[in-house]
């Protein structure tokens, strides 16, 4: 059985370790995301460890790649996770449409392309799992995150829609929100001044997260979870 995922870069990023640990878990994973060359090398690792997996260099904000990344899945697909998601912040009053608009294609337009070619190819044989990822942002605005919050929190009714939607025909949605920052490479390459300021121990452990993605996958469909809420002990919510 297969899985993609989708909204790949860094090994020690949220989709880098879910890609692992689903390989770990016996599927053949899809690893896709826009940087081939840090797919590639995520793909050699787990093909070292004994697993199976494939790059594919897929644009989530493209219909035709997002298209053709599940046309390659086949019907052997079990499990998709869209992971997409880059944060904007910035004002309102200083903030181009054209940003505004790149932030939601990012963050909530991918969620669509991706879950509707999840659910066609579900369809098929009434089975299956679609999972994406939020953000604090999924639930709250807040102030200079106007961008990224509508963006998630829109993300997050799509995802409740599909479950609705689809959960009769066997189909399980799902959405983890990831309330925090993350222990991973993004925060340490792109905002090291987090880390300081709030300190190592305030940050959400990849593994965590990742255990709570599993949990989900591995639910049969008398007792399903839409929705699971994941935050550090000390995070102030
Ligand atoms: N990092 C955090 O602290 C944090 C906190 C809460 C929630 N989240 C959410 O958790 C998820 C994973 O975050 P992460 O920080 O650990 O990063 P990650 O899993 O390593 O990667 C997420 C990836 O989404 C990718 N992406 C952005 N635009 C894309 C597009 N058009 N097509 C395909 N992929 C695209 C980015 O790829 P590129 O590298 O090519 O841009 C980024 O690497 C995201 O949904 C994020 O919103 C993160």
């Amino acid at each position: 059985m297969k899985a993609i995922i989708l909204g790949v870069n860094a090994d020690r990023g949220l989709g880098g370790q879910l890609a692992k640990r689903f390989a770990k878990e016996g599927l053949e994973v899809i690893v896709a995301g826009r940087t081939l060359p840090s797919l590639e090398k995520i793909v050699d690792n787990i093909r070292q460890s004994g697993g199976k997996a494939v790059a594919i260099r897929t644009d989530a904000t493209k219909e035709k790649d997002v298209q053709s990344l599940f046309a390659k899945a086949g019907e052997d697909l079990d499990l998709a996770i869209c992971n997409v998601g880059n944060n904007t912040p910035g004002r309102i009053d200083e903030m181009s449409a054209e940003y505004f608009e790149e932030s939601w294609r990012v963050c909530c337009f991918s969620g669509f392309l991706f879950g509707r070619e999840a659910v066609k190819t579900f369809s098929k044989k009434q089975k299956g799992t679609v999972l994406f990822t939020g953000a604090s942002a999924s639930l709250r605005g807040k102030a200079g995150f106007g961008a990224f919050n509508s963006a998630k929190g829109g993300l997050r009714q799509l995802a409740q829609a599909m479950a609705k939607e689809y959960g009769p025909v066997g189909i399980h949605v799902g959405h983890v929100i990831v309330d925090g920052v993350i222990n991973g490479q993004i925060v340490k390459d792109r905002r090291p001044d987090i880390v300081e300021k709030i300190g190592e121990d305030a940050l959400i452990t990849i593994e965590n997260i990742v255990d709570g993605f599993v949990y989900m996958y591995k639910q049969n469909k008398k007792g399903w979870t839409f929705e699971l809420d994941i935050r550090n002990s000390i995070e102030n919510w």
